[in-house]
């Protein structure tokens, strides 16, 4: 079977966030949406085929989670990962950005302190501020273009009421994949302190060769039972808008405690798409996601050779996962408002503003790839030109 990638599909008016919600982020409905982590890939037959079958049946009442289901992320996380766990261990969630939320009411109190290392996926901070939990910085170290995590900044950011940590691995929006040796330094420092580590790996299925996604709890036991690991397929398969997600969890109490505060709230029954959707794509996702892995390639390299080219005064860091590509623009010399107003006015283009992910990521746009290589030819030549205008007049100018 061939998946066509080059297709493009007109998305607009169908309540699509990152196409139909254009004019009230950029004011401007005109830009090339890459912002939002959002693919436009048709979502693949097998998946297609799943939701019809079950929507054949014409009953749609009250469901709950099937063993199949659990089987199949199982299956899919020994296949895609190594990583063996009992379908047991996992708990359904309406999204990862939910089960932070929840987790940070499950096993903090107000007052309580979580670690962070920015620049980093926002929704990390609201779901820490949200409930008066205090959110404590332990930036990532960016030197010659790349990013490190600062283990001993870490280790002196820790006190008696530090009591999480989010992880996000691989790392949104540097591109990073953590080594094991990283992990296993980090998480040591976890369990020393009694700091729950809670592991985004959303995007651990987009990791491009020869980098390998290392899931946390998978390196010891140990590890694995101060662990809470939060996935998906809605990143890897382009399905956000079903709203499903799922934890895994080793630790039993943890996970009862997890389970408890997700009957109470009562989300814990989820949305019967989202499961057929799971569970058709762990099963036979297999091939789609390497083909779209060949795509997503090619589009990252074809954004590295036209900006090195065509653009040296932005600086493209090296993407190990994730269609996500994160920009260092210092070299424009702009300012922080100086930036959006070129990326959107000037070129014309709706990228993810590099500041929202925390004063870490200022200087910095965060660019989708996950389009078509015709749209992401279209958006390179917008901005080259774009920036050749302005580098023209401001060298006028000067
Ligand atoms: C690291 C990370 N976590 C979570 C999410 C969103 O997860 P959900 O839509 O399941 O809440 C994203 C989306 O971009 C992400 O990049």
């Amino acid at each position: 079977m061939d998946y066509n990638f080059d297709e493009i599909i007109d998305r607009k008016n169908t309540s699509s966030v990152k196409y139909d919600m254009r004019n009230e982020i950029f004011k401007n409905r005109d830009v090339i949406p890459m912002w939002l982590a959002d693919m436009d890939f048709r979502t693949p037959d097998f998946i297609m085929d799943a939701l019809r079958r079950r929507l054949d049946h014409e009953i749609l009442g009250y469901s709950y989670i099937p063993d199949t289901c659990n089987e199949a992320v199982a299956g899919w996380l020994l296949r895609r990962h190594g990583w063996k766990i009992q379908p047991s261990w996992i708990g359904f969630s309406p999204g990862v950005v939910p089960a932070l939320n929840l987790l940070v009411l499950a096993f903090t109190n107000p007052g309580d302190k979580i670690i962070v290392q920015p620049p980093v996926y926002f929704p990390f901070f609201s779901s820490i501020r949200n409930h008066g939990r205090i959110q404590v910085n332990n930036p990532l170290i960016y030197e010659d273009h790349s990013y490190s995590m600062d283990l001993s900044g870490l280790k002196s950011k820790i006190d008696d009421r530090t009591k999480m940590l989010f992880l996000c691995s691989p790392h949104n929006p540097t591109g990073n994949v953590w080594p094991r040796d990283v992990l296993e330094k980090l998480a040591d420092i976890c369990l020393k302190n009694n700091i729950i580590i809670v592991s985004d790996e959303i995007h651990a299925d987009l990791v491009y060769e020869p980098f390998k996604h290392i899931p946390t709890a998978s390196i010891s036991d140990e590890i694995a039972n101060n662990t809470i690991t939060c996935m998906s397929p809605s990143k890897t398969f382009n399905l956000a808008g079903l709203s499903v997600s799922y934890l895994v969890i080793p630790n039993p109490g943890l996970r009862r405690r997890y389970l408890e505060i997700l009957d109470h709230i009562h989300v814990g029954a989820g949305n019967i798409f989202g499961f057929v959707a799971m569970e058709a794509a762990y099963k036979s996702g297999d091939l789609w996601v390497n083909r779209l892995l060949h795509y997503l390639k090619g589009n990252i390299m074809l954004i590295n050779d036209f900006i090195h080219k065509h653009i040296p005064e932005i600086h493209v860091i090296h993407t190990q996962a994730t269609y996500l590509v994160w920009l260092d623009c210092h070299g424009l010399g702009l300012d922080h408002k100086g930036l959006n107003e070129f990326m959107i006015r000037k070129a014309g283009l709706g990228l993810s503003d590099g500041l929202l992910f925390g004063e870490e990521g200022r200087g910095f746009q965060r660019i989708n790839t996950g389009c078509s290589r015709y749209i992401l030819n279209e958006a390179m030549l917008k901005l080259e030109r774009a920036a050749a205008k302005f580098i023209n007049n401001n060298r006028t100018f000067l």
